[in-house]
């Protein structure tokens, strides 16, 4: 069984396009409250909800965090910039796990994996942090060997691998390269212990091939489902995509 973890910030982003200055994030006409939508998804088979604080706070706000924190029953990822501000901010949440991602103020939603090689000093800090304090630590990196090693090194024990490049080319040429890389990146992963997560960009119609990695222990998936939910109500959203998941 594939777990299936919903990143519930589009949810936060329409509620913002909206109330962002009506200093309330939930209650009265505030809508959609991004609480409420991954409590619904977790009574319909979400495994696990995930939401990145941006250091913006473009979509999801301090107070979706601490209420998460508190009404979540299945598991808490947050998603963050591997910063101090960042890091002191989740060992005073405490979620189940965090996932570091890079953070550009230019992006609509996260672009490309972390550079664990290149910010090697940052992520072990963070990393080490979060180990102290027995928060599980994802790291969102591209499916190349060198990411991958590095963050086995760092002792991250999960990875999610980025799964944007093969998204971007499943109509496209570069669709089977592309699975290639991420098959590859899934052995590595597992050969070298690290509990293998991947997401970004996964959708009703690429899951049925995502879903063959090898290895895989959880997609994290956004977009697609809340996208999915405008139609046919959150509940069946996920249900459908757990039913794709694990047919
Ligand atoms: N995993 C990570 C680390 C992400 O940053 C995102 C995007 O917010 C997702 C998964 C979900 O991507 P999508 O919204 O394209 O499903």
């Amino acid at each position: 069984m594939i777990l299936l973890g919903l990143n519930i910030d589009h949810g936060a982003t329409v509620r913002q396009a909206r109330y962002r200055a009506a200093g309330a994030t939930h209650g009265g006409a505030v809508e959609p409250d991004p609480v409420a939508l991954a409590l619904a998804a977790e009574q319909a088979g979400a495994d696990g909800i995930t939401a990145h604080l941006r250091e913006d706070r473009r979509h999801v706000q301090d107070e979706d965090i601490t209420r998460l924190r508190a009404q979540v029953t299945t598991r808490l990822n947050l998603e963050m910039a591997c910063t101090p501000e960042m890091t002191a901010l989740a060992l005073a949440i405490a979620p189940d796990s965090v996932c570091l991602v890079p953070e550009s103020r230019e992006e609509i939603t996260t672009e490309g994996g972390l550079d664990v090689v290149k910010h090697r000093e940052r992520v072990q800090a963070c990393v080490d942090a979060m180990n102290a304090a027995g928060i599980k630590t994802s790291l969102f990196i591209d499916p190349d060997a060198p990411q991958i090693e590095l963050a086995a090194k760092l002792g991250a024990p999960w990875i999610e691998l980025h799964t944007g490049a093969y998204a971007n080319a499943y109509f496209g040429a570069g669709r089977a390269a592309e699975f290639e890389r991420l098959r590859r990146g899934c052995e590595l992963g597992h050969n070298l212990g690290l509990t293998v997560n991947a997401g970004h960009g996964i959708n009703y119609v690429n899951i049925a091939e995502v879903r063959t990695l090898p290895h895989l222990h959880e997609l994290n998936i956004g977009h697609s489902i809340i996208s999915r939910a405008l139609f046919t109500g959150i509940a069946k959203a996920v249900s459908e995509m757990k039913a794709r998941l694990n047919p």
